[in-house]
């Protein structure tokens, strides 16, 4: 249920904080700077160790390209890969195909990253689109159902809006969580949402960085978050 983001510059530091916390309390993302420097090999290793990993490298580009980026995602063995839904049906349709069927492991899932919660409707104008923000979630996440997608990354304030349109177990992956603790800093995030309210909106996995990966104690504060959000 919880995601912890490895957003660390080596695999020396990434490791040293893995070594802390346990697969039984967190999964572990890892995202275009750790992959460029660390590549197959960390996740490798940290595969190895029991950890299951969501690579978190957005693909965006044409069909084929995509394809192929997909497949040899898919041949790490990752548990989660994701893709722009802006790159539109056919490359999500190629996307999805690039994935081998799901094995009795349950095989990598594929979710569509909607619209970055970095940007608002103004930024929106400046590329173009008229929509506001949320109607364009609403519009990419159901090209994502459409495509056969197994979920989306949204903002936890957007997870009620997908919850009315999609089937049961479509994947909600959301960012931007902080724990109800004091002394938590919302660091550069803005829409946060607490792990509890983020769980009782229909969240299915909460991305969490820097609240656990910088703490003295990784442990318990993963222990403390999974205390919230079971009371
Ligand atoms: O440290 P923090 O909890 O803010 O980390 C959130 C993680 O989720 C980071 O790796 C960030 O890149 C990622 N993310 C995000 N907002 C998105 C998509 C991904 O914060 N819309």
């Amino acid at each position: 249920m919880i995601i912890t983001a490895l957003d660390y510059n080596n695999a020396q530091d990434a490791l040293e904080f893995v070594a802390k916390v346990d697969p039984s309390l967190t999964r572990l993302k890892i995202g275009k700077e750790l992959f460029t420097r660390a590549g197959p090999a960390l996740v490798e290793q940290l595969q190895t160790k029991g950890f299951e990993i969501f690579l978190d490298l957005k693909f965006h580009d044409i069909p084929n390209t995509v394809a192929g980026a997909l497949s040899a995602a898919a041949s790490l063995g990752v548990w989660m890969v994701n893709v722009h839904a802006f790159g539109g049906p056919r490359m999500l349709a190629a996307a999805r195909d690039a994935i081998p069927e799901a094995g009795a492991s349950g095989g990598t899932r594929l979710i569509g990253v909607t619209v970055l919660t970095s940007m608002d409707d103004a930024e929106l104008k400046h590329i173009g689109i008229q929509a506001t923000a949320q109607e364009q979630v609403k519009a990419l996440a159901r090209l994502c159902i459409d495509q056969g997608l197994d979920g989306v990354v949204c903002s936890a304030q957007e997870v009620s809006l997908i919850r009315s349109i999609a089937p049961e177990s479509f994947l909600t992956v959301t960012p931007g969580v902080r724990p109800a603790t004091a002394g938590v800093a919302n660091d550069d995030q803005r829409r946060v949402m607490t792990p509890a309210d983020a769980i009782k909106a229909g969240s299915s996995y909460l991305v969490i960085g820097r609240p656990i990966t910088q703490s003295n104690n990784p442990l318990e504060s993963l222990q403390q978050i999974h205390e919230q959000i079971s009371s």
